[in-house]
């Protein structure tokens, strides 16, 4: 029954359709993996050498098979071969490779998982198993959505993230800084945590953001960051395309970017540290995690911020 009445909950609109509210929706995003290879059962999964750490945990719970494969300076996949049974993990990078994946789903159909976590604006390519990470764009404390045909039936129960929301609130209150250490609780708190259904909480969120206009502001940010950075910055974004961005990825020779930045109280992330103890000092994935800064470029920001990031790395 619906309660009336008593005090307020904290005013969101809470009205809006949310992106993907129509995939399955969990609790985090690998969960959202975890759940997609429940439902494939695969023999082995071939994992890019250039990813986050925690995409290992679902495929070492289900006791997996796995092997890894390495990608080129546009990051594509340089050796695959798959055996029947097999899938592939490929991650759309910063949201940069949606012709790259199309062409991939063509080439290895229900044999392709994408990991969209990067790219939260990406449609889902019919018959493609397809995870997404809502955090990595917004701010919310958690959740997972999964793409998958022929989804396994069972029951989960329902998170909750009422408790886990600190560092959300300290942003309006106090400085990055001084909520950075809930955000890594939280970051923490995600790790091998068992398949639930999206907290409530995290719904509510996701129906309160503004998906349009975070776009907008996206993509007007990540054109001016590469009108002024293309000629230095390694990576060909040209030849690459997307519907909106999660950073600005440059890729430069430049030394002591990373700190002056840091200096001047702008946060760059290292994508990502477990790279770097887990490749070879020569190889391009070891470098790319080294030297490339994903600079923000999200809906909190406008070309007043992006000039400070340019004349900071001038
Ligand atoms: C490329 C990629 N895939 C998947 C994940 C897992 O996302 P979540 O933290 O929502 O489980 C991450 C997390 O950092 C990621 O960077």
């Amino acid at each position: 029954m619906k309660e009336i009445g008593g005090y307020f909950n904290l005013e969101l609109t809470n009205k809006g359709e949310f992106l993907h509210d129509d995939g399955i929706l969990l609790n985090s995003c690998r969960n959202a993996l975890e759940f997609v290879l429940l439902s494939l059962r695969p023999k082995r999964i071939w994992l890019p050498k250039y990813t986050c750490d925690s995409v290992l945990q679902p495929v070492v719970h289900l006791k997996l098979n796995y092997c890894f494969y390495s990608i080129d300076k546009n990051l594509e996949i340089l050796n695959v071969s798959l055996d029947e049974g097999d899938v592939l993990l490929y991650t759309n990078y910063f949201g940069l490779k949606d012709s790259y994946t199309k062409k991939l789903s063509e080439k290895y159909g229900h044999q392709l998982i994408i990991d969209n976590a990067q790219s939260y604006y990406s449609e889902r390519i019919k018959g493609i198993a397809t995870i997404y990470s809502p955090r990595k764009f917004f701010g919310v404390p958690d959740g997972g959505i999964a793409y998958v045909d022929n989804p396994i039936n069972k029951k989960f129960k329902q998170d909750k993230s009422y408790d886990r929301c600190r560092h959300l609130l300290m942003r309006y209150d106090e400085t990055a800084s001084e909520g950075y250490s809930d955000f890594r609780d939280n970051d923490n708190y995600l790790d091998n945590r068992e398949i639930l259904l999206m907290s409530e909480l995290t719904k509510a969120l996701l129906k309160s953001v503004d998906y349009v206009s975070a776009k907008i502001t996206r993509n007007k940010n990540f054109k001016y960051l590469q009108n002024k950075l293309s000629e230095t910055n390694c990576l060909n974004i040209q030849s690459m395309d997307y519907v909106c961005p999660m950073v600005y990825p440059y890729y430069t020779r430049k030394n002591n970017l990373r700190n002056k930045l840091i200096e001047n109280k702008v946060y760059v992330a290292t994508y990502w540290h477990n790279v770097l103890s887990e490749n070879n000092i020569e190889t391009f994935e070891f470098d790319f995690a080294d030297k490339m800064l994903p600079l923000s470029i999200d809906q909190r920001y406008d070309i007043k911020d992006m000039s400070r990031i340019i004349k900071i790395l001038k």
